[in-house]
């Protein structure tokens, strides 16, 4: 959670992106005040951050074909997944849905030996259409499934049982308050009952979630 200067009552929620040894990296989209006035901090600059919070994706070691599908930011989180999971020698395919060309994350930038499919809304790059289209094709191949994006991204993998039942991890982008599940600002319904998903989460099993109980994220 970052507090983002003295004007935003409340810190964002920000993904761990990349980790060496020494240095912590994460990667934003320019949305509003918050992450507006991290864009224009200053090499150096000390920014107060809270963390790390909450889980992340784990990894079995029986999982050898992993498929991970991103929307947007969604690319964020997962970045940091697909790097354990090469050095563990892992296969890893990667399925990223942007709106347009000049939003698809850098190819150079990713670890060696990823298999990368992007998508754009506009098919200004890639495949033209989303993610979730092209989905069922790399389905059989996959024995874990990693995703992070946009809620109706996630509703149309609900809708359309497009995982037809395979274990898939999700990272749920919801409003936070505090970030530290004192306030229930983040509770959701699961299987297992109410959960907070900045304490429980943000990853779950999607199979857990209640979808039709999510009102508005
Ligand atoms: C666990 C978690 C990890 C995240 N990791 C990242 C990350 O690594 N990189 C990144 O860029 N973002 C990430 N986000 C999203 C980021 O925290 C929000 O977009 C945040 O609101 C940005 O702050 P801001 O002040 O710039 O924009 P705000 O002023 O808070 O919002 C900008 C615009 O986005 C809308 N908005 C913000 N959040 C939501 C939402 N949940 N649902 C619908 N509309 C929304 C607002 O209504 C507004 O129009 C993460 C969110 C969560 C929960
Ligand atoms: S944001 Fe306060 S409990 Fe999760």
């Amino acid at each position: 959670m970052a507090q983002c200067g003295d004007d935003t009552l409340l810190r964002r929620p920000i993904s761990i992106h990349r980790v060496d040894r020494s240095k912590l990296a994460v990667l934003y989209a320019k949305l509003g005040q918050g992450t507006q006035w991290l864009s224009k901090q200053k090499e150096y600059a000390i920014i107060d951050i809270l963390g790390p919070l909450g889980n992340g994706y784990s990894i079995n070691d029986d999982a050898e074909n992993l498929l991970l599908v991103a929307g947007g930011m969604g690319i964020a989180p997962l970045m940091f997944l697909a790097e354990s999971a090469t050095s563990k020698g892992k296969k890893v395919t990667l399925l990223l849905g942007a709106q347009k060309a000049e939003t698809v994350f850098p190819d150079s930038l990713l670890p060696a030996g990823i298999q990368y499919i992007v998508t754009t809304d506009d098919g200004s790059m890639g495949i033209k259409g989303r993610t979730t289209d092209i989905l069922p094709d790399y389905l059989d191949e996959a024995d874990r499934i990693f995703a992070c994006g946009p809620a109706p991204m996630y509703r149309t993998m609900n809708k359309y049982n497009l995982l037809k039942d395979k274990p898939c991890q999700i990272s749920l982008e919801i409003r936070m308050a505090c970030g530290m599940g004192v306030c229930y600002g983040c509770a959701i319904k699961t299987k297992q009952g109410l959960n907070q998903v900045c304490h429980d989460g943000p990853v779950f099993d999607f199979a857990d979630v209640l979808w039709d109980e999510l009102v508005d994220i």
